[in-house]
């Protein structure tokens, strides 16, 4: 409805390997279906600038805490002026693979960064534009990062160059992301919505679209088509 505030129904998060890309690619595949006009944007990158600062942040230059905030906050920045509020000026739903609370999780929770300057950072970066609703797709550490490497029997993508710097650290740092994001969507229980995301790909695909569904029914945007 044009009454409504800027924003989106729907940014997707979650520690690696909790499967979130190939959710958000079934929850765009099924707007699409129905007929709703939807963006998928996955940070880092999404720009030029932020495909630069994506292979950066993972790989292994040596950084500080603070210097990479600043790089993931520097590539949201040039994501949500260049093609995020673009979008939505253009009337599209946007759905987000990762947000600013990547940042309060990773960062913050993760690195030890005080989650009041992560936020500071967030807001600047964002303009305060932000998602009406959060999924969080939880899966213990343990059994996330043994998708990743594939040491549970699935390909794993240890192979790829690129999912170097965060995979690699210890899973206590993991286990600091989870916490972080849990304690984020328990101080905000309106806008988080958790899903267990250990559970098969398509009924976490169910799962997603019953909450989006609903989101876009508050949006105004039909899903009938
Ligand atoms: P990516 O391959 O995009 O991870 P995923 O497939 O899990 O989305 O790599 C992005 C990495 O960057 C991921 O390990 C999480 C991390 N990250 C942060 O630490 N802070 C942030 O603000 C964002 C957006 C990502």
């Amino acid at each position: 409805g044009g009454s409504m505030q800027l924003g989106w129904p729907v940014s997707i998060e979650g520690g690696d390997g909790a499967g979130k890309s190939t959710q958000a690619e079934l929850l765009l595949i099924r707007l699409k279906a129905t007929g709703v006009d939807a963006l998928l944007v996955h940070e880092p990158g999404g720009t030029d600038f932020g495909e630069h600062v994506r292979r950066l942040v993972k790989g292994d230059v040596e950084r500080s805490p603070m210097s990479e905030l600043f790089l993931f906050e520097a590539a949201r920045a040039q994501l949500v002026q260049d093609v995020i509020r673009p979008a939505l000026e253009a009337g599209q739903v946007v759905v987000t693979d990762r947000y600013a609370d990547s940042s309060l999780a990773y960062q913050g929770s993760g690195r030890g960064l005080d989650l009041a300057d992560v936020r500071a950072l967030n807001h600047a970066a964002t303009g305060g534009l932000m998602p009406d609703a959060t999924v969080l797709l939880e899966i213990p550490p343990d059994q996330a990062l043994a998708r990743v490497d594939g040491s549970d029997g699935s390909d794993g993508r240890s192979d790829d160059p690129e999912q170097a710097r965060f995979e690699q650290e210890p899973i206590e740092f993991h286990r600091r992301v989870a916490e972080g994001f849990r304690a984020l969507a328990s101080e905000e229980p309106g806008r988080w919505f958790v899903v267990d995301a250990s559970a098969a790909p398509d009924r976490v695909a169910q799962k997603v679209w019953a909450i989006v569904s609903s989101l876009l029914v508050l949006r105004g945007i039909s899903t009938d088509a």
